[in-house]
Formats: structure tokens, C-alpha cells, sequence
């Protein structure tokens, strides 16, 4: 579970529409079926859960999320077999259920191997599993927060810790499915280009997500400083155009047993 709920609604929500395509393209790789029962792991605001909900007119869907910020916005959604429930991904162990969904989330979750194992567990007899995670991890948005994380006084404070991305390579996450039994599968890496209205914006993105990871590790003095120091190094590595194109690269996984 988190140590401290850093998860801002607001903030996350701030580019809802670039983040919402890539959930619409893993919609589109699932094959409604009457009556499905669906988890949707990471649920975050519950926006998107409620789409998927009404989409495959499943009978029951439950959004499950570690962050209480987040829950707070979702369950006003909660109607006609939707409902949201706190909980962390890293020890869910639910079952029965048609469809495991989880879009833009696993990636906080560490050990893909026994993760996927474990969701596959959830599954019914044809259940499918429907995953997208970031996998942008080589772009300077991310090598600059690790970079800056290393410098002092942030590297005593975070004694030790470092982020790593515990995120596979698209032809990993196809060999993982094989060998725990899925019968069908599509994996692919897709680059999402945003354009956003200048290189600045992208610190607004980070700030919504990633970099809650490192704001959770940090009291505010120092997470103020951490910000302004990120930004000093960030900024100058990407080109100063209106409108900056910031490209964003995801996995899409799916498979069914
Ligand atoms: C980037 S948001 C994605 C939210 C939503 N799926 C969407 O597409 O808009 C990631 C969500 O995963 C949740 N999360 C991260 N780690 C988690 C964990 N271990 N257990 C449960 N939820 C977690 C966060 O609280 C956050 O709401």
C-alpha cells in the first residue's frame, strides 16, 4: 500500500484526453461476452471504469485502487453492477472473474512474472486479460527523475532507492502469456505523440504521476527542491516548440486462456 496518498486527482486529470486513447485502443483488443464479471486494477477517478462498465454491458464490475483520493472520486459512479474498492494491486488475489483490466497501473507494481501468474489465477475458463502499461522509461522525463534522485541531498534522503521500472519488453510480456497458458494473445508497443502546449507541460504530466513516487518518499521542503532541480535539468534536453511533441511509448497486452 502507499505510505502516504500523494495520488492528486486534479492533477492526473489535467491531460485526461491524450490519456484516455490508449484506453479506448485496449478496449478495442477485448471481446465482449454476455455477462461478463470485470476487475479493473488501478481504477484510479473511475471515469474510465464506468466506460468499460457500460461498453461491454458487463453484469459486474469492480474498480479496485490503493489510493483513498482517488476512491473518493469514484464511488459517486458506483451504479448497475459497478462498485470501487480500496486495495493493492501487489496482493490481490480475487477470482473468478471474465475480464482482468488494468490501464495505465501495473506498472507501480513490482515482479511482472509472478504478477501476471497471479492475475492469470483470476481468470474463468476463457477469461481474458487486458493490460496496458507505460513503457516510456528511456525518455528524458524519466532518465532526468533518476539522474536528479542520485544528486544530494535527495540521494540521502531516499537512502538507497532508487525507481526502477519493473515494466518487460513487448516480446517478454508475449513469451510470459505462452508460458502460463494463454491461448490467444496480441502484444504490441505503440508510440502515443501528444502535443502539448510547450516543453513545460511535460514536468504537469510527470508531476501527475511518476513523480508521486518520488514526492511520497520526500518531506515538502525537499520535494519542493527536488521539482525546481528536475525542471532545471529537464528543460534544456527537450526542444523549446509550440506545440512540444511529446512522445509517449505504452505496451498493450492482451491474451485469452
Ligand atoms: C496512472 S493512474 C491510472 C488510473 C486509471 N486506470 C486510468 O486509466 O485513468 C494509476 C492508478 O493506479 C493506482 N495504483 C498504483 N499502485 C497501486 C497498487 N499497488 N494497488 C492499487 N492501486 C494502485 C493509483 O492509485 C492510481 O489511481
Amino acid at each position: 500500500m502507499w505510505s502516504e496518498d500523494v495520488w492528486d486527482p486534479a492533477q492526473y486529470e489535467r491531460f485526461r484526453d491524450e490519456r484516455s486513447q490508449p484506453f479506448f485502443d485496449l478496449v478495442g483488443l477485448v471481446r465482449p461476452r454476455p455477462g461478463m464479471r470485470v476487475v479493473d486494477l488501478g481504477c484510479g477517478t473511475g471515469e474510465l471504469t464506468a466506460l468499460l462498465h457500460g461498453r461491454l454491458e458487463a453484469r459486474e464490475t469492480i474498480g479496485i485502487d490503493a489510493s483513498e483520493a482517488m476512491l473518493e472520486q469514484a464511488r459517486p459512479r458506483s451504479a448497475g453492477g459497478l462498485r470501487f474498492e480500496p486495495g493493492d494491486i501487489a496482493a490481490w488475489d480475487g477470482r473468478d472473474f471474465d475480464l482482468v483490466f488494468s490501464n495505465a497501473a501495473l506498472h507501480w507494481v513490482e515482479d511482472h512474472d509472478e504478477l501476471f501468474t497471479r492475475l492469470r489465477r483470476a481468470l474463468t475458463a476463457g477469461g481474458q486479460l487486458a493490460v496496458q502499461v507505460p513503457a516510456n522509461h528511456e525518455h528524458p522525463s524519466q532518465t532526468v527523475a533518476v539522474a536528479v534522485a542520485r544528486e544530494e541531498p535527495f540521494r540521502r534522503a531516499f537512502r538507497g532507492w532508487t525507481r526502477v521500472s519493473p515494466v518487460l519488453a513487448p516480446h517478454e510480456y508475449a513469451g510470459l502469456l505462452e508460458r502460463i497458458g494463454f491461448a490467444e494473445q496480441h502484444v504490441r508497443l505503440q508510440v502515443y505523440g501528444h502535443r502539448l502546449d510547450s516543453r513545460d507541460e511535460v514536468v504537469e504530466w510527470l508531476r501527475g504521476t511518476t513523480l508521486t513516487d518520488y514526492q511520497q518518499r520526500l518531506d515538502p521542503d525537499l520535494w519542493d527542491g527536488f521539482l525546481a532541480r528536475y525542471r532545471e535539468r529537464l528543460l534544456p534536453r527537450l526542444p523549446d516548440r509550440r506545440p512540444f511533441f511529446f512522445t509517449f511509448q505504452r505496451i498493450l497486452i492482451w491474451g485469452r486462456l
